[in-house]
């Protein structure tokens, strides 16, 4: 499977990742600048907020309450469509692959 981090000033990194890992884990794993992950991945810090790409926005799993209550406490402004927490983002069988665009700042 395939995270592709956009960052704000155009460069792109690509991550092979396992299913079971998180689009926040990956990043920190992998040293991915522009995610933090402070609370690590209980959805309670919102450094790890992401912009999901079409056509990966379909095949998310539901948002949670927390997940929605964090996300109005971003650093950089929620999108109302592409705005996600990292951590709540797991790589599956039902989403093999995701391309994410990371904000200006995460704190
Ligand atoms: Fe804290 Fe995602 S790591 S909300």
């Amino acid at each position: 499977s395939k995270i592709t981090f956009h960052h704000p000033g155009g460069q792109t990194d690509v991550l092979d990742v396992e299913p079971g890992t998180s689009v926040m884990r990956a990043a920190v794993t992998h040293g991915i600048t522009g995610i933090v992950g402070e609370c690590g991945g209980q959805a309670m810090c919102a450094t790890c907020h992401v912009y999901v790409r079409e056509p990966y926005l379909e095949a998310l799993p539901a948002m949670g309450e927390d997940e929605d209550e964090m996300l109005d406490c971003t650093a950089t402004d929620r999108d109302d469509t592409r705005s996600r927490l990292g951590c709540q983002i797991t790589i599956t069988d039902a989403l093999t692959d995701i391309e994410v665009d990371l904000p200006e700042s995460q704190v």
